[in-house]
């Protein structure tokens, strides 16, 4: 295990298969409701609308871990932030900011010029957060999460604020860090114009998940908007 204090640098890349693993304890230490380990080989492997990127720290004798990842959905000209978490071991070290910034770029080559997303209503760090990017809230989605009924609010970023990414990602600190002109693996042509999603409402990724309503997808939260825009809130 590497901790913070042994970590000697930290790159920011696409995630993988074989990464799945680690990104799935990750999020079971960081929702009421996580997803499935499938929704998340399915993220990597079959979502040709979905951006994921993982947080991984080196030590100094070269052994890596991954300690952040996030899940953009990416349709036409909107960037869904599905799911952000940061290992609880290595919070608050701007990893969080970091993911998000390098997650907004990637999804800006690929079209993007505006983000929404979901959070709980006592989600205070994670709205601080968005809120610095400067996402609003828009809406409320009354009773929204299964396990506790909590409210999802919606947050939106329109447009996508490039400069204020470009003066993160760059940055992102630490001796290691992959600059994002050189992430390999971006996919251009998901969901640039002209892609189809399945069920035709923006944001919605119904293949993948729900969180806590359909076991196979993932999804995170509540049921009857499934297919919907929003379906899979993050926390
Ligand atoms: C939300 C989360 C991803 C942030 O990751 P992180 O690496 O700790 O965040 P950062 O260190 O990059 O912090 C970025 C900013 O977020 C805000 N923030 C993060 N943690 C905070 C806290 N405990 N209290 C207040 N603000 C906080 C601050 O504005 C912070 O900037 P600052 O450090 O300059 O004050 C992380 O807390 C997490 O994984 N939480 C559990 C999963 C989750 O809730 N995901 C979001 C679902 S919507």
């Amino acid at each position: 295990m590497i901790s913070p204090e042994s970590m000697s640098a930290l790159r920011f890349r696409h995630m993988r298969l074989e990464d799945v693993e680690q990104v799935y304890a990750i999020d079971v230490l960081s929702f009421s409701l996580p997803w499935s380990e499938r929704s998340y080989r399915f993220e990597v492997g079959e979502n040709e609308n979905s951006r994921v990127w993982v947080a991984e720290a080196v030590d100094a004798q070269g052994y890596s871990q991954i300690v952040g990842m996030t899940v953009i959905w990416l349709i036409l000209d909107e960037a869904h932030v599905a799911n952000i978490a940061v290992h609880p071991d290595f919070r608050h070290l701007g990893i969080g900011r970091k993911l998000l910034a390098r997650g907004l770029l990637d999804a800006v080559a690929g079209g993007a010029t505006q983000s929404f997303l979901e959070v709980r209503r006592g989600n205070l760090n994670a709205q601080t957060l968005y809120q610095e990017f400067g996402y609003e809230v828009v809406g409320v989605r009354v009773g929204y999460y299964s396990d506790n009924r909590e409210d999802a609010l919606l947050m939106t970023l329109d447009p996508i604020r490039v400069d204020f990414l470009r003066e993160i990602a760059p940055q992102a600190g630490m001796p290691g860090d992959t600059p994002q002109a050189e992430m390999p693996g971006a996919t251009p042509q998901a969901g640039m114009p002209g892609a189809t999603p399945q069920t035709g409402v923006p944001g919605a990724t119904p293949q993948t998940g729900v969180r806590g309503a359909t076991p196979q997808t993932g999804v995170r939260g509540a049921t009857p908007q499934t297919g919907v825009r929003g379906a899979t809130p993050p926390e």
